[in-house]
């Protein structure tokens, strides 16, 4: 998808070469920037049918338009001028015209005063997501949409923080594409050597360093937490470490570990059947990581990034680990698997342990964790955990400005007693109630040494139902936080 923007005075907007015109009408505002008469003439006739009303989230399509040279008009209202508001609005626009023939679609927000970055990465997201198709496993889907194109109108006083928002919004929608490709994948044709690949593909298009470690890499290492989850599948574990390096080889890097679980049966402690397919969606942690990855490399901030993905299986067999056996993790402390099934912060406890040799500025952990988290937060906010106030007040700025928002959860110690055991040094699992906390309490004490903090986006990462589907969540939030790091660096 190509996105541009371009800076026109309002009437010139009727003139406009696109072959579709989305108008964002802000419901309310009483800005003086006046809408094209032919446009108007549309809108107040639209209004006063009673086709559209001035209510956020409505819409209409109308077709070619008397006065318009793009042959497709499409009305859209938002509530109002915040960029959330309006990306609601782009949605509705895009909804309608995606079935169509429209290649070049212009975008003018009307009453919404300054455009700035905010809206202009707003509608990159909602056009990239518009337009992505799963094909992988699907070749006859389709057809695909034909857009291709995507200019945001704007006034020249906007157009600087336009062209900003528009470049980084192009990046984490590249980004989030790759995310929502790989997380789609089913099991069987993303493994972990499958997703690792990928991950070599990934450094080399876009200039990163990569590293796979395989399974006796990974026990000369010690991670005997990643190993045991590992050990009922067939397939081979991977640990994948991806580099950007955009500062000084010396200064310490941002750290992104992603939960690489390919399929998550919950071993021995299996899942029902109902809904298992979705834990296909188990690496989502790992796809965000990629993708964030993506985005960066694209937009080359000064600074230095590693991603950490520990990827395998999770399957019952003869060889699988048992309830009641106790492995040694990469930081030496023993674990007591009390349930196969929190197997996501087992290989996320090595995976931070490894993250202490690479003396990093902060590591932030993203895993479909916890279906606790699901019913704590529903599917709109990812769960922030984190001991470090700055780094919760970084990453919740980060998530509402990419608007891919997370909430921050509780951390304090009485949680950590459900993790005592007789016979380990730590447990894998506390009591059902505040399973989200207990999982983010197990991370913590791994992560001691670290600048840390931990998403579950187990509610966030894909959809279910008529439209099941990865949603490339958290990268928005990632990125942001990584150019934001690098602006504070
Ligand atoms: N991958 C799941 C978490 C999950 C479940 C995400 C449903 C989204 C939807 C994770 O590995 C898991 O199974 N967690 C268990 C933990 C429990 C055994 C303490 C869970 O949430 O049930
Ligand atoms: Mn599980
Ligand atoms: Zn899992």
């Amino acid at each position: 998808m190509d996105f541009r923007h371009q800076a026109i005075a309002p009437t010139g907007v009727v003139a406009t070469a696109a072959d579709a015109l989305l108008v964002v009408i802000v419901a309310g505002a009483k800005g003086k920037a006046d809408l094209p008469r032919a446009l108007n003439a549309a809108l107040q006739r639209a209004l006063k049918q009673g086709d559209l009303a001035l209510e956020g989230g409505r819409c209409l399509y109308l077709g070619a338009v008397s006065g318009v040279k793009a042959p497709r008009v499409v009305l859209a209202v938002a509530a109002d001028a915040s960029p959330r508001a309006v990306k609601a609005a782009f949605v509705a626009g895009l909804a309608q015209l995606k079935a169509l023939g429209s290649r070049h679609l212009a975008v003018w927000l009307h009453g919404a005063g300054a455009v700035g970055a905010g809206h202009a990465e707003a509608l990159t997201q909602a056009a990239g997501d518009a337009v992505y198709l799963y094909r992988h496993t699907k070749p006859s889907a389709g057809p695909a949409p034909k857009l291709g194109r995507v200019t945001l109108l704007c006034a020249r006083a906007d157009e600087a923080s336009v062209a900003e928002g528009t470049k980084q919004g192009a990046a984490i929608a590249a980004g989030v594409k790759l995310a929502r490709e790989l997380a789609n994948r089913p099991g069987n044709h993303c493994t972990p050597s499958q997703l690792a690949e990928q991950a070599q593909e990934l450094a080399r298009q876009m200039k990163l360093k990569v590293q796979v470690l395989g399974r006796k890499e990974i026990e000369q290492l010690g991670m005997g937490a990643l190993l045991a989850v590992s050990q009922g599948s067939e397939q081979p574990p991977r640990f994948i470490v991806l580099g950007y390096q955009g500062a000084a080889a010396s200064a310490p890097p941002v750290v992104l570990v992603g939960k690489g679980i390919t399929f998550d049966s919950g071993g021995i402690s299996i899942k029902p059947a109902a809904e298992m397919d979705e834990m296909k969606f188990d690496m989502g942690g790992a796809a965000s990581v990629l993708g964030t990855l993506r985005a960066v490399a694209q937009l080359k901030p000064a600074i230095n990034l590693v991603g950490l993905i520990a990827a395998c299986e999770n399957l019952p067999s003869g060889r699988a680990v048992k309830p009641g056996d106790v492995v040694t993790s990469l930081s030496g402390k023993t674990i007591e698997i009390l349930n196969t099934d929190a197997e996501g912060r087992l290989i996320l406890c090595d995976a931070l342990s490894y993250a202490e040799r690479l003396a990093p500025r902060a590591v932030v952990d993203i895993a479909t964790l916890t279906g606790a988290c699901v019913i704590a937060l529903g599917h709109h906010r990812s769960g922030l955990f984190t001991p470090h106030d700055a780094l919760a007040e970084s990453l919740g700025r980060a998530g509402d400005a990419a608007l891919d928002p997370c909430w921050r959860m509780p951390l304090d110690a009485e949680y950590d007693e459900a993790l005592k055991t007789s016979f380990a040094d730590v447990a894998n699992v506390g009591p059902r109630a505040g399973g989200a906390i207990t999982a983010a309490m197990f991370l913590k004490r791994f992560a001691a040494k670290l600048h840390w903090a931990h998403l579950d986006i187990a509610g966030t990462a894909w959809k279910t139902g008529a439209n099941k589907g990865a949603t490339g969540r958290p990268v928005g939030l990632l990125t942001h936080y990584v150019l934001e790091q690098a602006r504070a660096a």
